[in-house]
């Protein structure tokens, strides 16, 4: 049987894919890369916002008509959406397996079972304990060079717009041992860089109140302390929980990366508390100061949601005075999408049309293209330490490599080589992009 996995949604699904190629790899099923030659293709799905569900909806539709032609193929869904849409993905999009995050290691059962023409089609519980700790990963894509690694699964912070902590259940962190080997692992067969992963890392805590228990900053610094030539990135802080022993870490280690995102959200304390996201504006700007006093040359980038329920023009012009006080390295932006049974949901009213988010996501990511490049504007002159990941996508004679700093720097391939740390000097940039030249 050859199976097909496409992932959409956040990192922590890429390298959920990885492991359910991993388990179903041996379980003596081929992976492939060519979506014709599958006799079975997964879809790890996103439920973050309605326009990500549509997309996976449409594509659906698309496979089915696949189907039509090869009646023998089998869609499977995983991730947010099998969790959030259980069997309503069977009975109205017709798809013949659904499997939620907690249940991959069910997928073997599941489709041998299907094949006897008696299983069952779903298994979607949640658990307080899988982390599938000790699977290593099958890469999928790859660019041999950098690598996910999931520290944590599941989130408690209840954020009132979000739908994770119903998608991906409870919080609970991954034994630190098994984390490090598989970032020694990747570093011997050739990976430079590992961004270890979770909805809230700050928060990892193994072994809580026993003699070996390891947190978050105790954790990064075993991981950097493999080899000085493995790059160590993470992925996300909450502002409630990123301590002042995180920030010292990072500070220490020149291959911890100088680079923090910090999902501000909204700029208006009204609209945070109706988010939930346990700090005011002022705590988070303290958590920047403390960020921009500790660590040099840190880049910081950030998420934040425009036109949330109830959001007033000042409390939009608030976020924008934030975004312009931080000033940003990078931001992810979206418009609010209202996620069935969150607390938003259920509490607030989603009052702001959609044309009026739409104007106001547009002023928020006009701004935040301003200040992404007069931070690339000040980085021209200066010469970084650059992790080659592969070729520019536009051009074939330039590589594309990043910094410290998680930004991206395109210059003349020569005889470098992906995997390869070089020098490279900033000449010129857009809002988007920096470019230079190699240095001695
Ligand atoms: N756990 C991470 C990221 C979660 S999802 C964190 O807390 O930072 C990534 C981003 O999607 C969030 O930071 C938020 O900005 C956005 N997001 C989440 N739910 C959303 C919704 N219902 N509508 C619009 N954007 C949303
Ligand atoms: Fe969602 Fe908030 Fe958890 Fe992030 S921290 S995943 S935004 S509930
Ligand atoms: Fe989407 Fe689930 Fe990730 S909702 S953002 S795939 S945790």
């Amino acid at each position: 049987m050859r199976i097909y996995i496409e992932t959409y949604g956040c990192q922590m699904n890429m390298a959920d894919s990885e492991i359910v190629a991993s388990i179903l790899k041996h379980e003596g099923y081929d992976l492939v890369t060519d979506l014709n030659k599958a006799d079975i293709i997964f879809i790890n799905t996103c439920s973050i916002r309605d326009n990500a569900e549509q997309r996976v909806i449409k594509r659906i539709s698309e496979l089915d008509a696949l189907r039509k032609k090869k009646h023998w193929l089998k869609i499977g869904i995983l991730g947010c959406m099998a969790e959030r849409m259980q069997d309503s993905l069977i009975k109205t999009h017709n798809v013949d397996l659904v499997v939620g995050p907690d249940s991959y290691r069910d997928i073997p059962r599941l489709l041998s079972s299907q094949g006897e023409g008696c299983g069952d089609l779903i298994s979607t519980e949640l658990s307080e304990t899988e982390t599938y700790s000790e699977i290593y990963p099958a890469k999928i894509n790859s660019n041999g060079v950098t690598a996910f690694i999931p520290i944590m699964r599941g989130c408690e912070n209840f954020c009132s717009y979000c739908v994770v902590p119903y998608t991906r259940g409870k919080e609970r962190s991954r034994d630190f041992r098994t984390i490090v080997n598989e970032a020694e692992k990747l570093f011997s067969q050739g990976y430079k860089e590992v961004t270890l992963l979770g909805q809230n890392v700050n928060s990892y805590l193994w072994n809580q109140g026993e003699k070996d228990e390891v947190n978050f900053a105790k954790l990064i610094s075993l991981v950097a302390e493999i080899d000085p030539l493995l790059r160590v990135r993470f992925s996300t802080s909450h502002p409630k929980d990123i301590s002042q022993e995180l920030l010292d870490t990072i500070a220490n280690y020149d291959n911890i990366c100088k680079f923090i995102h910090l999902p501000l959200q909204s700029g208006s304390n009204r609209i945070l508390r109706l988010m939930n996201r346990k700090y005011t504006v002022e705590e988070y700007l303290d958590k920047i100061n403390r960020i921009k006093r500790t660590i040099q040359n840190c880049s910081i980038s950030t998420d934040i949601i425009s036109g949330f329920c109830t959001e007033s023009i000042e409390d939009h012009e608030s976020t924008l005075n934030i975004m312009k006080e931080v000033c940003y390295d990078s931001a992810f932006m979206f418009k609010y999408s209202e996620r069935p049974n969150t607390l938003a949901a259920k509490k607030y009213k989603d009052d702001v049309s959609d044309c009026e988010k739409t104007r106001r996501l547009e002023e928020i990511i006009n701004l935040q293209r301003e200040l992404s490049f007069q931070s690339n504007k000040q980085d021209i002159g200066k010469t970084f330490e650059v992790l080659i990941e592969g070729e520019s996508k536009r051009s074939t004679d330039k590589l594309l490599g990043r910094n410290s700093q998680n930004k991206v720097i395109l210059f003349d391939k020569k005889d470098f080589q992906p995997g390869q740390y070089v020098k490279i000097k900033v000449n010129d940039c857009t809002s988007a992009t920096l470019f230079g030249e190699t240095v001695s």
